[in-house]
């Protein structure tokens, strides 16, 4: 087994003065990569401002010997994060979308604000980023993005409307970007991590959270950016030693008469649309209409 390695290769980590992407920008660094450090140094709710957050994470690559560059502005201005790339290190091979800020709130208390917060940094800064470095990937035939989604956004969960649906909507745009940009060998893939962090440590016990460490998603990560790696389009869950991939299944569904259906039909055909016996997974849209569209072709 060969090290994955990243030398001469730009990687912007964003949110990485904490957590997951203080861990992926020390990894990245170790293996030779130079490392973009964004942080806005906010608080957990996104509130404030500290420039000093990404420094020290910049201070501790460089003390290991690694190159890095700090970015203090937020993921809503992802191409200053991109031009700071530019600038420092000439090019960007690597997007890690990680900045993320929570709201929780029951939703019948949630304001628009709080929604709006979430949306911001999560989706627009996910976009952003993404976007200022993608003209550049495609160019040189090359790049890797990781979107950072949660169970939340998979499962749900009680009091994340905002940040589910937002966590989901960086799914759907990595999914999308994994379509537009396989010909130019940009993969695209999506983690859904659990780790130890000042985000979960509002809701997991000290113990839990010292030994969820973010050191145990930080591999995953690595891996799908290798420059060997074909990985694409790839949905995992990772965290406290677990990785695992997860993906869309469909039931073998129920066909009706087209000649006229009604709610009764779909109750008498439940059993059916509901039976996951040898259910199908579509790997592309194209797939998933092909089944559903038998109908029309049936005499
Ligand atoms: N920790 C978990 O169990 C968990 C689970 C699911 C998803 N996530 C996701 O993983 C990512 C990292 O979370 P973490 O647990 O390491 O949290 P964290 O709070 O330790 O780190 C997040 C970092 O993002 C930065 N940030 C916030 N808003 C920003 C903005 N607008 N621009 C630039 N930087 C900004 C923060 O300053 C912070 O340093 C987040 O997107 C989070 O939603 C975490």
């Amino acid at each position: 087994m060969s090290d994955i390695r990243f030398d001469e290769r730009v990687v912007v980590v964003t949110g990485a003065g904490n957590g997951l992407g203080r861990s992926h920008a020390m990894d990245f660094a170790r293996r030779g990569a130079k490392v973009v450090v964004n942080d806005l140094g906010g608080g957990a709710f996104g509130e404030g401002s500290d420039q000093r957050v990404a420094d020290v994470v910049v201070d501790e690559i460089k003390a290991a010997g690694g190159e890095a560059a700090a970015n203090y502005d937020s993921v809503t201005d992802g191409d200053k994060i991109v031009q700071t790339a530019m600038d420092a290190f000439g090019r960007v091979d690597v997007v890690i979308n990680n900045a993320g800020i929570l709201r929780d709130k029951s939703f019948h208390k949630m304001t628009d604000d709080d929604w709006d917060i979430i949306f911001d940094v999560h989706v627009r800064g996910a976009y952003k980023v993404t976007h200022a470095a993608w003209p550049m990937m495609r160019d040189q035939n090359y790049g890797r993005v990781v979107f950072t989604t949660s169970a939340a956004g998979i499962y749900g969960n009680f009091g994340q409307t905002n940040y589910s649906a937002a966590k989901l909507a960086q799914l759907g745009m990595a999914q999308t970007l994994a379509h537009e940009g396989r010909s130019k060998n940009v993969n695209v893939n999506t983690i859904a991590p659990i780790a130890g962090s000042r985000l979960t440590e509002t809701v997991m016990s000290k113990e839990m959270v010292d030994m969820l460490k973010p050191e145990y998603v930080t591999p995953l990560v690595i891996k799908l950016c290798d420059e060997n790696s074909a990985v694409t389009n790839g949905l995992f869950e990772v965290g406290a030693g677990f990785c695992a991939e997860v993906r869309w299944e469909r039931t073998q569904g129920a066909y009706l008469d087209m000649s006229g259906f009604d709610a009764e039909d779909i109750e008498d055909n439940w059993d059916k649309i509901t039976d996951f016996t040898d259910a199908n997974h579509p790997a592309d849209i194209g797939e998933a209409n092909k089944l559903l569209f038998a109908n029309l072709r049936r005499d």
